[in-house]
């Protein structure tokens, strides 16, 4: 998640007004910052890594000529955050003719690359939005020579070619020194809106951008073309070329509520972004997905290590690679580490560190303890250019984009999206999984994101009765099996982190070794139940638990008329859910859950007290 704006203006420079912006925007990415401005036919750029703040007080962002701008700020997704990757990024010319900014994954682009290598442009970067530069440059170099029959003509036709070549997300705005008086921008899946003024025109990633400016506001949607100008705005679609009338809307929010873009807490917007967040972790680079792959493969043992949230995401993805890939891992609390297996782990070992920010202490000390022994790290963070991204032979960005809440919930989701694509890689490559589960597993992948979205439109007012009811309760156990034991500990340590309730998750098998003492009438306990070869045990676990007058949820399959008639309460899950898929979605009900018992309780669940995002001490 990056973010993006751009403005034309009647009056006054361009380059303060942008930078301002882009600092209202900081909350989108905040790696590397970048500027282009236009006068004169000629385009000026500053660009570097960093947080906004340093890079102006080094290179002065706002002393560039000029009423027509872009800029951006970046949370890194290709490429680590170094100036030379930050944006805006140009074609080949020297002086740059081209300036692209652009947030959103571009799927194809090393195809893309390639193509353009071979036609002799030269890259600088290690970005995917690079190619859109060069793909414009090449466009615009064949439309002087060939005659087209575009609906576009020039730039505007340049730019549109273009993202007709792109497969994947992406919000992208350009700008040309050949027409030095437009913004080009287009849309598919990355969030764009246009600001519209007395006397400027802006574009951004999202409101608050341009809200001290403007509170008149167009949507752009998906496949639209947008050209800016002095004299106004112009949307087409881009797959006819086709006009889109659209008038400007009114937004009466403050800029607070505009950066959680009208949820009332970050954390619920988090929750809201789930999907499209899944949906990014499923353009990641094949060749880091196949590295990554090859090296699990290769592993005499694997070690997985990571804190809290992260650690819960490794117990799944435990049950994932014995399931579908044959491999035995061993999940380990960070803090651990040292303790359990510092003597033990050796040049044979694979170590696969997960932390979101790539910053947590206990892990950093847990990759150096297996460092100085020789073993092999491997990373999935967030944080690309983290410490855990340098300390790591190879590792993968999971492409969240930043997470404010400090409770983890996006993060948690695309973990486990990539793991279980690491698992289904892994189960092919040494061939234990049928083709034909395989290609269940890549269609239920897919349909994922769907899922969760529909499980927050539909499943959201009931948890918030849920929470009503239950508010005053003084304790809860979450309970599941095999797998769901993971969904269980994140559900509880949501429910506890947030809204201070004290709570109890083990693995359903284990009440009569002890916990069943504390379950009195009314207890509340929380069944994770998806319809796996565990289902009927569980039944058993539930009654046990009604038997002693427990007040009992269940979250489980819309259908599932066994298990909703044994529970008081329950909540309903999308049919047909693979049993290595099933904590996405089964956790995100546990994550609103959370979420309604910290607003009833009277808590501030983005800020929840002794907590921090990033855990930088041991
Ligand atoms: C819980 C939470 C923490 C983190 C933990 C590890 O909601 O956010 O438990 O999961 O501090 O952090 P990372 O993943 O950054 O290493």
């Amino acid at each position: 998640m990056c973010g993006i704006f751009g403005c034309i203006l009647k009056r006054g420079r361009a380059a303060p007004l942008i930078h301002a912006a882009l600092k209202r925007l900081e909350y989108r990415g905040y790696d590397s910052v970048g500027e282009a401005t236009l006068r004169d036919q000629q385009l000026f750029i500053k660009k570097d890594a960093g947080k906004i703040d340093a890079v102006h007080a080094i290179r002065n962002l706002d002393d560039l000529p000029g009423r027509i701008g872009v800029g951006h700020t970046r949370w890194a997704t290709h490429g680590a955050p170094l100036q030379i990757n930050a944006h805006p990024q140009s074609g080949c010319s020297d002086p740059p003719r081209i300036a692209v900014v652009h947030n959103g994954i571009i799927e194809n682009f090393a195809e893309l690359k390639k193509e353009l290598e071979d036609r002799g442009h030269r890259f600088k970067s290690k970005t995917d939005t690079e190619t859109i530069a060069h793909l414009i440059e090449e466009n615009l170099k064949k439309r002087q020579t060939e005659p087209s029959e575009d609906v576009y003509s020039g730039f505007r036709s340049a730019v549109a070619g273009a993202v007709d070549r792109l497969v994947g997300s992406y919000a992208v705005a350009a700008v040309c020194t050949q027409e030095p008086d437009k913004i080009v921008c287009a849309r598919n899946e990355s969030p764009l809106v246009l600001g519209i003024a007395d006397d400027a025109y802006y574009f951004a990633s999202d409101i608050p951008a341009f809200l001290p400016l403007t509170n008149k506001v167009v949507y752009v949607e998906n496949g639209e073309l947008v050209t800016l100008s002095k004299k106004g705005f112009e949307i087409t679609k881009l797959v006819d070329g086709s006009t889109v009338v659209r008038t400007p809307k009114l937004v009466d929010w403050t800029p607070r509520m505009a950066e959680k873009q009208g949820y009332p807490h970050f954390m619920l917007k988090e929750i809201h972004e789930q999907p499209r967040c899944l949906r990014d972790t499923l353009r990641l680079q094949e060749k880091y997905l196949e590295l990554l792959t090859t090296f699990l493969d290769r592993a005499r043992e694997v070690i997985m290590v990571a804190c809290g949230t992260s650690y819960h995401a490794c117990l799944a993805a435990s049950y994932m690679f014995s399931k579908l890939s044959f491999l035995a891992t061993h999940p380990v609390i960070a803090s651990e580490f040292t303790e359990q297996h510092g003597k033990s782990v050796n040049i044979d070992s694979t170590i696969l560190a997960v932390s979101q920010s790539g910053e947590t202490a206990d892990t950093l000390a847990a990759v150096e303890t297996a460092r100085q022994r020789a073993a092999t790290i491997l990373g999935l963070t967030n944080g690309v250019g983290s410490t855990l991204t340098r300390v790591s032979r190879v590792y993968i960005g999971q492409q969240s984009g930043p997470e404010i809440g400090v409770a983890a919930t996006k993060t948690f989701t695309s973990q486990l999206s990539v793991l279980s694509q690491l698992a289904i890689r892994l189960g092919k490559k040494r061939g234990k999984i049928s083709q034909e589960e395989i290609d269940l597993l890549d269609e239920k992948i897919e349909e994922i994101p769907d899922i969760v979205e529909k499980i927050v439109e539909t499943q959201s007012k009931k948890v918030q009765s849920l929470a009503k009811k239950h508010r005053s309760k003084e304790c809860f156990f979450f309970l599941g099996r095999g797998i769901s034991y993971a969904t269980a500990l994140e559900g509880r340590l949501k429910l506890m982190e947030i809204a201070y309730m004290p709570s109890i998750a083990f693995p359903a098998g284990e009440s009569k070794h002890g916990p069943i003492s504390l379950v009195e009438p009314g207890f509340p306990v929380i069944f994770v139940c998806p319809p796996d070869e565990t289902r009927r045990t569980l039944i058993g676990n539930i009654m046990e638990m009604k038997a002693r007058g427990a007040s009992v949820i269940a979250v489980c399959e819309e259908g599932d008329d066994e298990i909703m008639q044994l529970a008081d309460d329950y909540i309903e899950i999308t049919k047909g859910i693979p049993e290595v898929l099933s904590p996405i979605p089964y956790v995100v009900p546990l994550q609103l859950f959370a979420y309604h018992m910290a607003l009833e309780r009277g808590c501030d669940p983005d800020m929840p007290r002794n907590l921090a995002k990033s855990v930088t001490v041991k």
